[in-house]
């Protein structure tokens, strides 16, 4: 007689709508405005696409990805860490085991946090609905002058990379799930500029536009044991450099499934 776990379908990947990138109609250049507007203003002016994907399922080959041949990574670390309501906590006890793991991981002689996103479903924060990398190149190599400034130019004369650690705080991952496309096989034009006007700045992020070619997946169950480092740039050429990222509708959640919460630290990664 077949038990419950045989006749269960497997589980190789979701079909979810993704939202991405499409230009501005009257082809301005693509902006984001990220403080608060009177009601009604628009705060960007780049259309969205909405687009079905397979995302596919890594769970069982987690090992398959690397940040260099794909721009993201698996790991299962121990974090005995987890008082996450507490920020100062949170750099002096959870920051120090971020910055081994990646040293461990990636070999990297210096590892700098630049910040932390704790996301919650009702929060200030929330899960990320649109397909984007967070820096350009030229918004990754400001980071490095703005967080070492004394050292940013023999720093940004090596090779460098941001890093960002992203983990469960709740889990399994019931419900918005991470997605994480394919840096390998990614066109550099798939991904475009967008200015992110701050009041008193203008910083810029990276707009993913749909292509085909593209290859997404997520890691189904995804629990507080487990981490992935996506990697948002690389100074390196002939590597994976720039991974798309964005949370999901999952269609196999649950109606009251669990509601996802995640904290995901920004880092500045340097080899010697
Ligand atoms: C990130 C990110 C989105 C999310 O870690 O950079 O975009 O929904 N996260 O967790
Ligand atoms: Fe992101």
């Amino acid at each position: 007689m077949a038990t419950i776990t045989e006749t269960l379908p497997a589980r190789a990947a979701v079909e979810s709508t993704l939202n991405f990138y499409a230009p501005p109609k009257d082809g301005s250049v693509p902006y984001n405005i990220v403080y608060d507007v009177p009601e009604g203003t628009p705060t960007r002016n780049y259309e969205v696409l909405h687009q079905k994907v397979q995302i596919i399922d890594a769970r069982g080959r987690e090992g398959d990805f690397t940040l260099d041949n794909n721009g993201f990574q698996f790991e299962k670390r121990h974090h005995a860490f987890n008082n996450w309501s507490d920020a100062e906590r949170i750099e002096k006890e959870y920051y120090p085991g971020v910055i081994n793991a990646i040293k461990e991981v990636t070999g990297a002689s210096k590892v700098v946090i630049f910040d932390n996103t704790i996301r919650t479903k009702d929060g200030y924060r929330k899960p990320v609905m649109a397909v984007h990398v967070d820096q350009t190149p030229k918004s990754a190599e400001d980071r490095v002058r703005l967080h070492c400034p004394d050292e940013a130019d023999v720093l940004l004369a090596r090779r460098f990379q941001i890093i960002n650690y992203w983990k469960p705080l709740t889990g399994p991952v019931e419900e918005f799930p991470l997605a994480l496309g394919d840096a390998g096989d990614m066109s550099e034009g798939d991904i475009v500029s967008v200015e992110h006007r701050y009041r008193d700045r203008t910083g810029a992020t990276g707009a993913v536009q749909y292509n085909p070619n593209q290859k997404y997946y997520y890691l189904s169950g995804m629990d507080t044991d487990e981490e992935v480092l996506i990697k948002c740039y690389d100074s390196l050429d002939g590597v994976a450099k720039r991974t798309p990222h964005t949370a999901f509708e999952d269609p196999t959640s649950a109606p009251n499934a669990l509601p996802r919460e995640s904290i995901e630290v920004r880092t500045l990664v340097f080899y010697d």
